[in-house]
């Protein structure tokens, strides 16, 4: 008998790619989503893929009684694995009672649905966002946390919170936090990317809408940050390498080889390039020239942020493998393949 996995917002970018490798692991996945930023032909891309559509329930975790419904329904399962939430940082300063509404509710109705239904694994998507404006790098998992500068932050941070609480007071519940440094790429295929809502707010989508003319340019939020050229420098991480880890983190719960009920892992590939970096790359393996601007900073931006992963490495014997230019070359695909069969 496979073992069964809720994935909330399994329709989504990360979520997809994790739903492969769990199908590809043998799991038996159920994937809850309100398809609030994503689409149901996913589960369609993940058959093609895989060749096993997953089970899927349409369901807003906001309203408590279906959520109970449904976790009854699937009370066999041994873990959830909670993406579902919203993310965009901009909005998230334009509507921050949206974003903790619905970050905040969706989580305390899965965790009180889960328990009451005996299900006791949790796999929380949060991010390294919780770090705040770190004083040193690499950043470790001591590092101590802080207020994020935006409410969609703010909603992983409380997250955290309230799991650190809860795992205190419930000792069958385990529960690990992956804090994602910055997931880009795509799955291999082209089947499956990052479909940003409207105008995206992150960086690799801008490159790749710019190349392919739906952007006109794409503008460099600063370049007087003191780094090696002036712009900010991130750990880009390849969205198949951060799925990957969430299977790795459910083995570990499964297995119970957890030290502490609540853990928490930094997913990162511990290397940072600079936003040049990354436009450079894009312009090198794609043989093209990128229209892009110089402007001011963006508020909220920190100069560098990077992964230490040993901890990750040591306990959950994952590490990221893939570079940069197959992250690029992963998300220009995507791009590329999904303009052609939408226009
Ligand atoms: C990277 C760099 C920008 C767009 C955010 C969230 C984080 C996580 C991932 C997820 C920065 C620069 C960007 C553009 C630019 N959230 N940039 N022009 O800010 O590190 O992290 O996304 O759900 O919680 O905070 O990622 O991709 O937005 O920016 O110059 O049009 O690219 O200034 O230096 P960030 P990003």
């Amino acid at each position: 008998m496979k073992t069964k996995i809720i994935v909330t917002g399994g329709c989504g970018y990360i979520g997809s790619h994790t739903v492969i490798e769990l199908i590809e692991n043998h799991f038996d996945v159920v994937i809850i989503d309100d398809l609030s930023n994503s689409t149901e032909k996913t589960l369609q891309r993940i058959q093609k893929i895989t060749g096993v559509l997953p089970t899927f329930v349409n369901l807003d975790l906001k309203d408590e009684n279906a959520t109970h419904t449904i976790f009854e329904t699937h009370k066999d399962a041994l873990g959830v694995i909670h993406f579902a939430a919203h993310k965009a940082v901009g909005e998230s300063v334009q509507k921050p009672l949206r974003y903790y509404k619905n970050n905040l509710y969706s989580l305390l109705n899965t965790l009180e649905a889960q328990s009451e239904h005996g299900i006791t694994n949790f796999i929380f998507s949060s991010s390294a966002t919780v770090y705040g404006t770190p004083d040193v790098l690499p950043i470790t998992e001591k590092n101590e946390t802080q207020r994020p500068f935006s409410p969609y932050g703010n909603t992983k941070k409380i997250a955290e919170e309230i799991l650190d609480d809860y795992s205190k007071s419930n000792k069958e519940f385990s529960a690990i936090s992956l804090r994602y440094f910055n997931p880009i790429g795509a799955h291999e295929s082209g089947e499956i990317g990052e479909l940003p809502n409207g105008i995206p707010n992150n960086l690799m989508p801008y490159i790749t809408q710019t190349a392919a003319g739906i952007r006109e340019k794409l503008l460099v939020f600063g370049n007087d940050y003191p780094t090696k050229d002036g712009t900010p420098i991130r750990d880009y991480i390849h969205v198949v390498d951060l799925a990957k880890a969430h299977v790795f983190a459910l083995n570990r719960l499964l297995h119970k080889e957890q030290e502490k009920s609540l853990e928490f892992f930094n997913l990162g590939t511990g290397v940072g390039y600079s936003v040049l970096d990354v436009i450079n790359s894009f312009e090198e393996v794609t043989n093209s020239k990128l229209n892009y601007e110089i402007t001011g900073r963006r508020e909220g931006d920190v100069a560098q942020l990077y992964a230490a992963t040993d901890l990750a490495k040591e306990k959950l014997g994952w590490t990221a493998k893939k570079e940069l230019n197959e992250m690029i070359i992963s998300s220009w695909t995507w791009e590329q393949k999904y303009r052609n069969e939408t226009n």
